[in-house]
């Protein structure tokens, strides 16, 4: 097994679920980890209990939709641990909704985030890889960003934005030490739900199978260690894209009925996520 120690990597939506998961496993491995989001409060206890364990951590507040603060990121692993080798763009919410629910504002916020954040990052993080002629970059999209399901539309679509930018990227550093991964995690237990509650007044339960967010965790440690174009951390995931490009119409069908429904019904949607 290739040796971790002494890496450092960036992570944006660090403050909870996936992006803290790998936060912590990294930084078990050895990885100095750089921790983005926007609750500061959330972030020192992360950096604290990552120093308590014995990893080396920081973080900053940031919002992954201003450029500037991704720019802020990647100069904060510079500047604090001498060097930066993997950026996992990670920060995300979803809106449950058929199209005509979704309001276009939360439309715009959702591919801001997911999908600018993303960009953002990348653009961030490319200078310093193409320099020193390696690097690691990891989106954190999602298994419906390969396969659409009924009304999370526009979720869908900016997951797919991911995974198009992914593409991209990779064909353009193939053969190089420059490495783009893109994870598609399925349904996984993490603030995910809580969080369009607080923010949209809704969250929705995935039918199907579920993960916690140690298994994507342990999947973005493998790539990171060896890395490959797309990670699918629960094993037979990948089957669903397969069977997308064979039998389109019999995967509307499935996807329909094990797909994803609306738990609850809260308060009014809040085109501007929290703060
Ligand atoms: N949970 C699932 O079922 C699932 C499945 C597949 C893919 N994913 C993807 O996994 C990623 C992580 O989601 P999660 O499940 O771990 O949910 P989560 O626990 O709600 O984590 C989302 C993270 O994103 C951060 N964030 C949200 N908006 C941000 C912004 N504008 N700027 C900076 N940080 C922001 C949040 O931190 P702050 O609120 O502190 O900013 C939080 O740390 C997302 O991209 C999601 O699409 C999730």
């Amino acid at each position: 097994m290739s040796s971790l120690s002494n890496r450092v990597a960036a992570i944006t939506g660090a403050s909870s679920g996936i992006g803290l998961a790998c936060a912590r496993h990294l930084a078990r491995e050895g990885v100095a980890v750089v921790l983005g989001a926007r609750r500061r409060d959330r972030l020192d206890i992360a950096v604290r209990e990552i120093e308590t364990s014995g990893g080396r951590a920081s973080a900053i507040e940031m919002d992954v939709t201003r450029e500037a603060d991704n720019v802020q990121l990647i100069a904060e692993a510079q500047a604090r641990f001498g060097r930066l080798d993997v950026v996992i763009c990670n920060a995300g919410f979803g809106y449950y909704g058929t199209l005509e629910d979704t309001p276009p504002d939360i439309m715009r916020r959702m591919m801001e985030v997911n999908y600018m954040g993303t960009f953002l990052g990348a653009r961030a993080a490319l200078p310093v890889f193409r320099a020193q002629r390696s690097g690691h970059l990891i989106f954190v999209s999602s298994i419906v960003g390969r396969r659409g399901i009924p009304f999370m539309g526009g979720y869908s679509a900016t997951k797919a934005a991911q995974s198009g930018l992914a593409e991209s990227l990779r064909s353009e550093f193939a053969g190089t030490a420059i490495h783009v991964t893109c994870v598609y995690p399925i349904s996984t237990r993490t603030e995910f739900h809580e969080a369009m509650e607080r923010d949209y007044g809704h969250s929705v339960s995935g039918l199907g199978p579920k993960q916690s967010v140690e298994d994507v965790a342990r999947a973005v440690v493998g790539c990171v260690r060896h890395p490959r174009p797309e990670v699918y951390p629960h094993a037979t995931s990948r089957a669903l894209a397969v069977l997308s490009i064979m039998a389109p119409a019999f995967t509307d069908r499935m996807v329909r009925k094990y797909g994803r429904r609306r738990d609850t019904v809260g308060h009014a949607p809040r085109p501007d996520g929290h703060t």
